[in-house]
C-alpha cells in the first residue's frame, strides 16, 4: 500500500518536474492536464506489472500460461484500454522484444530508447511527433528490469517452456536487474485541442 502511494507520489512529482523543466516549450497544442494524466496512468500501469510479477517471487513451480497471463498480458490489455478510453496510442516499445508488435516504430522512438540507454537517471520526457499523419505529443517512460522479471526475461535457457513455444522469435531474455527493458510510449494527438480551438473561434 505504502509502495503504491509512493509510486503515485513519484508519478505526480515526475509530472510536475516534466511540466516545469522540459526543454520542449509549452506548446499551445499540448494540454498539460492531459500530459499529467498520461504520466499518472503510466505510473499505475508500471506498478501493475511490478505488483503482478512480485506475486511470482517465491513460487517454486515454473510459470505456466496461466501465470504468464497474470503478468505482462494484463499490462498489454490495460495499455489497449487506456488507448481507447483517452484517444491516445499507448504502447510498450523495446529493441529486444518478445512480441513483435513492440518493436521500435519510428526514428523518434529509436532516439528515445538511446537516450534512456545513455542516461540511466532519465525516467521520462516528451517529444513532438507526427504519428499516422497526425501531429501530437509523445510521452516516453523507461522500464527497468527488476529481480521478479527474470523468471521470464532471464537467461535464454531458463525461460519458461510456454515462452519458448509461443514466442519463437523472442529477443526479450538475458536481462539483468537494473537493465533498461524498454519504454512506454503514449501518443496524445493534437486533434482534440485543434477541434476545441476551431469551435472557439
Ligand atoms: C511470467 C512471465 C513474465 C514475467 C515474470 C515478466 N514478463 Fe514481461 N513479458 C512476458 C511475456 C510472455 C511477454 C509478451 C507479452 C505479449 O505477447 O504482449 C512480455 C512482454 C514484456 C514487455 C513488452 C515488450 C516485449 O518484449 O514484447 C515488457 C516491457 C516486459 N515484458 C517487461 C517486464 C518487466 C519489467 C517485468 C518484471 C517487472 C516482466 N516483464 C516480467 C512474460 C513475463
Amino acid at each position: 500500500m505504502l509502495n503504491r502511494i509512493y509510486r503515485i507520489m513519484v508519478g505526480i512529482a515526475l509530472a510536475i518536474a516534466l511540466l516545469s523543466f522540459s526543454p520542449v516549450p509549452a506548446l499551445a497544442q499540448t494540454d498539460p492536464a492531459e500530459l499529467a494524466k498520461a504520466v499518472q496512468e503510466i505510473e499505475a500501469l508500471d506498478s501493475l506489472r511490478s505488483g503482478l510479477a512480485s506475486t511470482l517471487e517465491g513460487r517454486t513451480e515454473e510459470p505456466t500460461l496461466q501465470t504468464m497471463q497474470e503478468v505482462c498480458k494484463p499490462v498489454g490489455m490495460r495499455a489497449m484500454q487506456l488507448s481507447q478510453e483517452n484517444h491516445w496510442q499507448v504502447k510498450q516499445i523495446a529493441n529486444k522484444y518478445r512480441n513483435p508488435a513492440h518493436a521500435l516504430d519510428n526514428l523518434h522512438s529509436k532516439i528515445a530508447l538511446a537516450r534512456f540507454e545513455q542516461n540511466p537517471d532519465l525516467m521520462g520526457f516528451w517529444d513532438r511527433e507526427t504519428v499516422d499523419g497526425q501531429a501530437g505529443t509523445r510521452y516516453y517512460r523507461r522500464i527497468n528490469v527488476e529481480a521478479s522479471c527474470l523468471a521470464c526475461h532471464g537467461s535464454k535457457n531458463s525461460r519458461p517452456q510456454f515462452v519458448k513455444d509461443n514466442y519463437p522469435q523472442d529477443l526479450a531474455y538475458d536481462f539483468h536487474v537494473g537493465d533498461l527493458r524498454g519504454m512506454y510510449a503514449v501518443f496524445i494527438p493534437d486533434l482534440q485541442a485543434a477541434l476545441e480551438q476551431t469551435s472557439g473561434e
